[in-house]
Order: structure tokens, then sequence, then C-alpha cells
């Protein structure tokens, strides 16, 4: 198993915010966590923010609108998209 340990005296920063989607009147934004165990760099919160009438209602429709629409590096894991693997499970 792999294991990843945060820089030392690493605490999280507040990263980049990334532009509302031009024209979209339901938005909701979202905080996310960001952190590479490749990098010496502190873990970060990036803002997105997610046009509602263009997403599906759950969060990981938000997540894929994100990655495809605003951000391709944004990183998750999911599998069967249904609630039912458990592969998608994360804090919120
Ligand atoms: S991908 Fe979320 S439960 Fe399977």
């Amino acid at each position: 198993m792999a294991e990843f340990n945060l820089p030392k005296n690493s605490r999280l920063v507040e990263g980049k915010a990334w532009p509302k989607p031009a024209g979209a009147k339901n938005v909701t934004e979202f905080k996310i966590y960001r952190w590479s165990p490749d990098d010496t760099e502190n873990p970060r919160t990036d803002t997105y923010y997610v046009d509602r009438d263009d997403c599906g209602p759950m969060v990981l429709d938000a997540l894929i609108w994100i990655k495809n629409k605003v951000d391709p590096t944004l990183t998750f894991r999911r599998s069967c998209r249904e609630g039912i693997c458990g592969s998608c499970a994360m804090n919120m």
C-alpha cells in the first residue's frame, strides 16, 4: 500500500479561485482540498463555481463538470457512479 505524508510543518492555504461560469444564474461554490505528493507545496483549497443548470444533481456530477469544463487537473476516483461500490467515497 502506498503511504503519503504531508510536507513537514505544512498548513492548508487558500488556492486558486476559478472564475464563475459566464451567464450562469444557478451557481454553487465548491471548495476542494488539493494536494500533490509529488511536490513539496502545502495542501490548498481551490474554489470552483458550478453552473447547476448545466450539471446533474449529484456531487459527483459537479466534480465531473469541473473536470470537463474548468480544471482537467482535478482527479478523483469513481467506478459505478450509482452509490453502490463506494469507490467515490470522500470527505465533505
Ligand atoms: S462510484 Fe460512487 S459508489 Fe460507485
